[in-house]
């Protein structure tokens, strides 16, 4: 078969080669399929446990009074709903945001709210704003992937403080500033996750959240607060967010994804003023308003049902997992193993026994039919071999016990591969 010469100038057409690849803007050469999404495909399979995808577990959403909703939604206001709306968003779901609001302790104003298509899009719209190509970003190791992604996107120099079973370290926080200016550079965010944690399973306390906030305030580095779970704690007690205690050094980011649906794509940011002003003419630049349809369906949802009832319905099915997980680790994995103990939220992070590797065991997990996310995903760096994480919240009770009991089969294998090899170095 002849090949044929490119119609298009700036590339050469070879079988099989996209000819505009050699065309992509360089940061465009950033943008690489997460860790996750590539593991979707496999760990989709019926057969397979997925302890792997953060999904919410939407089938504890009574699916009536969604349909009621939108029903009664496009009845009254189908008009409004179905039309371009304020690029800030609605003011009767900002109204309401400012009441999810209250537990965590935040006081705002209708002003100061921003909804976006969840609140990735949020994170997006801010490191857009305050950030240039090759700036450093401050965020906990391990780090959401999603967070990451933004990141890398934007050419970001992403640099890693530790956390321990509190979360985000204050005095590594400290340190890792100074090492950073030492370099003649200024850090220009701290992204976290003060409640329970993604990937890290760990929550800030109330004396760790003051010196965190102390830390970055006297750096001058503004703090963004990413807080999709703060809802989901397992004693029902919502930690106050950092953003209450500084409202004018901490951007924060809400999401109905956790709490009602991830689907409806519906999140929001707070911020202090002129950032908020700059997030609401990005956020038109990028998607002109978010969708009213999904806005007025939730703020309808909102104020025909309770809430904080269905949180707390959420938060049991996320507990009892979370319990046979943890019960089932402590009974089926190997010694050597150590993992976090998630008190809300959705994840435990899992170390490994020395010299086991999370990456290379993925193919043989899922061979087992059970999978995890490797830890690498999860760090800017070469980082994570050592670490992987797990999540409750999908899959039934059950499940769970069947795919922690998968993984312990795993790793038991993976343990005597490994003393056998170290065997046959000895001899
Ligand atoms: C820490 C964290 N932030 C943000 C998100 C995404 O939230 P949204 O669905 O509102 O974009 C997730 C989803 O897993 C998350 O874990």
């Amino acid at each position: 078969m002849d090949i044929q010469p490119s119609l298009y100038p700036l590339t050469e057409f070879t079988s099989g080669q996209d000819p505009w690849q050699a065309a992509f803007a360089a940061h465009a050469h950033d943008l690489q399929p997460s860790e996750i999404r590539a593991l979707f495909a496999v760990a989709s399979r019926p057969e397979v446990v997925s302890l792997a995808g953060g999904m919410p577990y939407v089938a504890a959403l009574n699916m009536d009074h969604v349909a009621e909703a939108v029903a009664m939604m496009l009845r009254d206001r189908g008009l409004v709903a179905l039309q371009y709306g304020a690029g800030q968003g609605h003011p009767e779901l900002r109204e309401q945001i400012l009441d999810v609001m209250t537990p965590h302790g935040i006081r705002a104003g209708l002003d100061d709210v921003v909804v976006t298509a969840g609140s990735q899009l949020a994170l997006d719209l801010v490191i857009r704003v305050m950030c240039d190509r090759g700036d450093v970003i401050l965020t906990e190791s391990p780090s959401y992937v999603g967070a990451l992604g933004v990141f890398k996107a934007a050419g970001l120099d992403v640099v890693h403080v530790p956390m321990d079973e509190q979360g985000l370290r204050p005095d590594a926080l400290a340190e890792t500033i100074a090492q950073v200016r030492a370099q003649g550079r200024t850090p220009k965010l701290l992204y976290t996750i003060p409640s329970y944690h993604n990937p890290g399973g760990v929550t800030q306390g109330p004396q760790r959240r003051h010196e965190v906030l102390a830390a970055a305030r006297s750096a001058g580095v503004l703090i963004v607060e990413d807080d999709p779970y703060g809802l989901l704690g397992f004693d029902g007690i919502v930690p106050r967010a950092l953003h209450a205690d500084d409202p004018e050094g901490v951007v924060y980011l809400g999401s109905f994804s956790k709490t009602i649906a991830a689907g409806v794509r519906l999140g929001w940011a707070v911020a202090p003023p002129s950032l908020r002003e700059k997030l609401v003419m990005a956020a038109e630049a990028a998607t002109l308003c978010p969708s009213n349809f999904t806005q007025l369906t939730i703020s309808t949802l909102l104020s025909t049902r309770p809430f904080f009832d269905q949180v707390a319905k959420f938060r049991d099915v996320y507990r009892e997992r979370r319990d046979v997980l943890l019960e089932e680790m402590a009974h089926s994995f190997p010694e050597g193993t150590s993992w976090t103990t998630p008190i809300g939220g959705f994840y435990s992070w899992v170390t490994l026994p020395e010299g086991i590797d999370s990456t290379v065991m993925l193919a043989r997990a899922l061979d087992a039919l059970v999978a995890y996310v490797p830890g690498t995903g999860f760090y800017a760096d070469e980082q994570g071999r050592s670490e992987l994480r797990l999540s409750y919240c999908y899959p039934e009770p059950d499940r769970v016990r069947e795919g922690v009991r998968r993984l312990a089969g795993v790793l038991n294998n993976e343990i005597a591969f490994r003393d056998s090899g170290r065997l046959l170095e000895t001899r």
